[in-house]
């Protein structure tokens, strides 16, 4: 392993994007076909693979979605996230925030109850095996309609002792953020955090209104919110968080090149940054192949990854005690370089 890759597994952080049906690798994929007599267009693991090119984000959501239908048992959830937290332990990941779809899996008919519940056993996993702790944030589709969401934070009332946020994703253009005003003012109402994707695709439009409709917590990627220097100055200002995912960029074009990742100017202009892997198994890496991605791409410094690390800690919905503690472990992780 060369030194960067050492240095990156070693730095403790926290991963806040994270959609755990995009961390399906195609193996898994398959052994679920095959466990649930489930049919998929692939005859092998290279073939899942080499679909995986994608011109915009649409591209990258019509297979994603097909590739969720293995899905279908408590298991099957169950061993998708004890999949991801394996490889996010070795990633130095100690805290995460993972993201799901609830409607994804509702619409074919399968039970919110047995998604949660197959979640909460590979937490619980992660939580004894690797000591990792983990929240999770139920993502409304925006594609569908408002009824859909609220339908969902209905199903959902049971377990709101076991999610931490709600957050918004799917086709972002055409679905703007004031579309879910009402749900998401009901899901603060129920003590839950708020989360959005905004300004991926969508213009800055789409992140003001994240922020003054929804009244977000967390801005998840966020790089459009460059093309507008009074915007970029408030969330700066403001300390909110972005969730960046460098290999994403790449794979849905956000950025034409690595090289040209904005990553080091979010730093520069004061922007709480932090880089995560949004759907690994979809966009050829895990947290750590980002922060290496980007550092490469964009000659970060140690001290740059470790403010990046610092700010995953920052922007995360632990209590600022525990907040503290990982802070402290990273001082000292950087102090002993
Ligand atoms: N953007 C929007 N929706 C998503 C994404 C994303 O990057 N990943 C999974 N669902
Ligand atoms: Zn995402």
């Amino acid at each position: 392993m060369s030194d960067l890759t050492t240095f990156i597994a070693g730095l403790p952080k926290a991963e806040l994007h994270l959609h755990i049906e995009g961390s399906l690798e195609p193996e898994l994929m398959f052994a679920l076909a095959r466990r649930n007599g489930i049919a998929i267009p692939f005859a092998t693991v290279e073939e899942v693979r080499d679909a995986y090119r994608f011109s915009r984000l649409q591209d990258f959501l019509d297979i994603y979605y097909q590739g969720a239908e293995v899905l279908v048992r408590r298991e099957d959830f169950r061993d998708l996230a004890i999949a991801y937290f394996d490889r996010a332990a070795a990633d130095g990941v100690v805290h995460a925030e993972i993201m799901f779809d609830p409607q994804t899996h509702t619409a074919r008919g399968v039970p919110f109850e047995t998604v949660v519940t197959g979640l909460l056993d590979g937490i619980a996993d992660a939580e004894a095996r690797h000591g990792m702790s983990v929240r999770l944030i139920l993502c409304f589709l925006r594609h569908l309609e408002e009824a859909d969401a609220f339908a969902t934070l209905e199903a959902a009332r049971p377990w709101l002792d076991h999610i931490a946020a709600v957050g918004l994703d799917s086709s972002e253009l055409g679905h703007p953020p004031e579309k879910f005003a009402r749900v998401f003012a009901a899901a603060r109402s129920a003590g839950l955090r708020l989360v959005a994707h905004a300004g991926e695709e969508g213009p800055p439009e789409y992140v003001l209104q994240a922020l003054d409709v929804l009244g977000i917590d967390r801005l998840d990627h966020g790089n459009r919110s460059l093309e507008d220097p009074l915007l970029t100055a408030r969330l700066a200002r403001s300390a909110m968080t972005l969730t960046v995912c460098p290999l994403s960029n790449l794979k849905l074009c956000v950025v034409d090149d690595m090289a040209d990742h904005p990553i080091d100017r979010m730093l520069r202009e004061g922007l709480r940054a932090t880089i995560n892997s949004d759907d690994p198994a979809y966009f050829g890496g895990y947290v750590a192949d980002n922060y290496r991605a980007a550092a490469e791409a964009r000659s970060l410094s140690r001290a740059d990854l470790a403010l990046l690390a610092r700010n995953s800690f920052l922007g995360s919905f632990l209590p600022d005690a525990v907040v503290a503690g990982h802070l402290a472990r990273l001082d000292a992780y950087m102090a002993a370089q």
